[in-house]
């Protein structure tokens, strides 16, 4: 098939780009880079031996959309573009919605105008927002608590409003749980601008001497350990995810809406602890208050996926810290390298 996959130089979009051409795909890559690096192109070249068609652009230019589906037979989409900085979104509410909402609308309308109507989204356990009941099902409410989630959830709605108007649509709402890892070779990984707001990369940052020490946001949650826990998931699994997803939008119209976790919780020193096996060295950290807006605890019923997906995630965290490892390791300034 013929894919194009916005924001496919990012972390998750360039990991299953590499699955989509060993699988015999022929991938369009439209990115901005606007998080990310063209270098990740000679990466996925290297990688898999022949390169996708990289188009420097955003999802936002409906003229180069127009030209993109004029040029190509795309016959479906993978759609990675989108800001999801969880403190940025609400500093800067107004650039979320523009570009995770808006862009997702003008790239939906020009697939309608091009009769492309099969699209693989992503979106986020931050739908989800405070647990009413653990694991998440896809049933549980949907209460976002900040401006990202709610980017989210408006693109999800946008998406079922438009499968109900015209059956025509094959639609799969990925929500993706904590994505972190990278691909066994090193080549490719999370390469997060400045300072990482997330665990496993500054963790990593940590380890490889770029960061002095890591803070533990709070060790007083009601959880095994007392620290924040998370279904953190390889993102090469969340990628084979997305190759599922693909495969039953060609034998299913309508809209699917699926977890992509393990089903496992993560203690915040249990990551640690599974890092410092990894890298062969002791993480230094200081406990410190919480962080505004952290949740305790959340992991996914990953039931359903298994079932309509025939999918589950096959990594544990110890081959997530391993390949994070080798990545930050052998690019200890990521793509800068
Ligand atoms: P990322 O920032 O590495 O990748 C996103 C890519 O989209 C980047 O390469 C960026 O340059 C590009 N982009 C952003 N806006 C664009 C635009 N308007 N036009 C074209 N390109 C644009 O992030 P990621 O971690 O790979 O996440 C990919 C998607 O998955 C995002 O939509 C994110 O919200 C979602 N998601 C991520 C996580 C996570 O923890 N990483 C969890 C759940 C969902
Ligand atoms: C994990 C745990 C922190 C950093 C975020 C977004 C979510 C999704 C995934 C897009 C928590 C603790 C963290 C640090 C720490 N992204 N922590 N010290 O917050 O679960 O989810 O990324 O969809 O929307 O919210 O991930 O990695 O930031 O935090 O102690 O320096 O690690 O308190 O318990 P989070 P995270």
């Amino acid at each position: 098939m013929t894919i194009l996959v916005t924001g496919g130089t990012g972390y998750i979009g360039s990991h299953t780009v590499v699955q989509l051409l060993e699988a015999g795909h022929h991938v369009l890559v439209l990115d901005n880079l606007c998080n990310s690096k063209a270098q990740v192109i000679d990466r996925i070249s290297q990688i898999t031996g022949n390169p996708p068609q990289f188009i420097e652009g955003d999802v936002r230019n409906r003229k180069l959309l127009k030209q993109l589906f004029a040029d190509h037979a795309i016959e479906t989409v993978i759609h990675f573009a989108g800001l999801k900085a969880v403190g940025e979104s609400v500093q800067k509410p107004l650039m979320y919605y523009e570009n995770n909402v808006s862009g997702s609308v003008v790239l939906l309308e020009e697939m309608a105008a091009a009769q492309v109507k099969s699209i693989v989204f992503s979106s986020s356990a931050t739908v989800y927002g405070e647990p009413q009941f653990l694991p998440y099902t896809e049933s549980h409410p949907l209460k976002p608590i900040n401006v990202y989630g709610h980017s989210k959830l408006m693109v999800e709605q946008v998406l079922q409003d438009l499968a109900l108007s015209d059956p025509a649509w094959r639609v799969a709402l990925l929500r993706y749980f904590n994505p972190v890892g990278a691909h066994h070779s090193g080549l490719i990984g999370e390469d997060p601008a400045g300072i990482p707001n997330n665990l496993m990369p500054f963790v990593a940052q940590v380890a490889v001497g770029k960061r002095a020490q890591l803070s533990v946001y709070g060790n007083d949650y009601d959880t095994k350990d007392g620290t924040g826990v998370r279904d953190y998931i390889h993102v090469d699994d969340l990628a084979s995810g997305h190759l599922a997803a693909l495969e039953y939008l060609k034998k299913n119209a309508g809209v699917l809406k699926v977890n992509l976790g393990t089903g496992q919780g993560t203690s915040v020193f249990e990551l640690i602890h599974a890092f410092e096996k990894a890298a062969n060295q002791k993480i230094p950290y200081e406990v410190v208050a919480r962080r505004e807006g952290d949740l305790s605890e959340y992991y996914a019923d990953a039931k359903y996926s298994k079932m309509v997906l025939g999918w589950q995630a096959q990594y544990d965290i110890d081959r997530m810290c391993v390949d994070t490892w080798r990545w930050q390791s052998q690019n200890p300034n990521g793509f800068n390298d």
